[in-house]
């Protein structure tokens, strides 16, 4: 029988995986041990601290639903997931920076008209955003269909809610940009709010004496046939929050001055009451291919 010292095991362990037939998959193994084996020589991992590892690991796994993603909570959190985000659009050539996709894209965006409230049922201060989509030269993009969504007044998305069950979406929609790359809606302002704490990942911000907070923002997915899709969001200037995003999503380019406004009319010409707030922004995509990211806590549950 073998014996293996330290070393000699991660050597071992990466040759164990020599002949899986997909390249770019033993690669990555192989990494994963290498990294992993060094994370547990460099701190000599105790047996206590890789037990309360793979207890939290579970308990991650089994606060997932098909509406909760526990797992893309702790990529977000430890900067995994604008890493991931960062490696893979090093060029931006002018088009708008991205950031992360968060656990609450859930689907169900209906197309609604321009101009609708997104949030009608909702209580607070109204806002209406308008915005264009061009290419990389200014052009604007016809016919593109884009999904927005945000929290409500408490912080919360529809999706948190039990009443999301019965009575559908809300403050989620998707819009169809027209002959000038255009887009508006209404909604109201965002506020800060914090990433779910009931859960292990949650535990780990409060107990590492993290803040829980995401400075306010609406996100945009625009999914433009012939370029990249662009996962992004807009952040509300001023937020107490921009400069320590618990998920590190924060880019100065996409934080957009909100003008409050008292003119007794939006900028479709319907009446608003005083005071509201304007938000404009401009998304800007990249010709290219992809495909717009699947809600994953969805495609669990779809396949199951
Ligand atoms: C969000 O913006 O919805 C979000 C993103 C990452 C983690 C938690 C929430
Ligand atoms: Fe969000």
């Amino acid at each position: 029988m073998t014996q293996f010292n330290d070393t000699e095991l991660t050597a071992a362990v990466i040759e164990s995986f020599d002949e899986t037939p997909e390249p770019r998959t033993k690669f990555l193994l192989q990494e994963l041990v290498k990294s992993l084996h060094e994370y547990v020589r460099k701190t000599d991992l105790t047996f206590d601290e890789w037990h309360t590892a793979i207890e939290f690991l579970t308990r991650t796994g089994q606060k997932c639903t098909p509406i909760r993603q526990e797992f893309i909570l702790l990529s977000d959190v430890l900067g995994v997931s604008m890493l991931v985000d960062a490696v893979n659009h090093r060029d931006r050539d002018g088009a708008t920076e991205t950031t992360v996709l968060g656990p609450f894209y859930v689907g169900e965006h209906k197309v609604m008209p321009h101009g609708t409230d997104v949030s009608a049922n909702l209580a607070g201060e109204r806002m209406f955003v308008q915005s264009r989509v061009t290419d990389l030269d200014g052009k604007p993009l016809a016919g593109v269909p884009v999904d927005i969504w945000h929290a409500d007044g408490d912080g919360y998305y529809d999706s948190q809610k039990p009443e999301y069950a019965t009575e559908g979406p809300s403050s989620r929609a998707r819009f169809v940009t027209d002959a000038d790359g255009r887009f508006f809606f209404r909604t109201i302002l965002p506020c800060s709010y914090p990433i779910p704490t009931d859960g292990p990942v949650g535990e780990m911000i409060l107990q590492t004496r993290r803040h829980p907070m995401r400075p306010a923002h609406v996100h945009f997915l625009v999914n433009a046939p012939g370029y990249q899709p662009l996962i992004t969001h807009v952040f509300m200037e001023g937020d107490k929050y921009l400069d320590s995003d618990v998920v590190f999503g924060v880019k100065d380019e996409l934080i957009a001055k909100i003008e409050k406004r008292s003119d007794p009319q939006m900028p479709d010409g319907k009446p608003a009451e005083a005071p509201w707030h304007l938000m404009t922004y401009e998304f800007h995509v990249k010709p290219g291919a992809g495909e717009a990211p699947q809600p994953m806590g969805v495609r669990v549950a779809e396949d199951a």
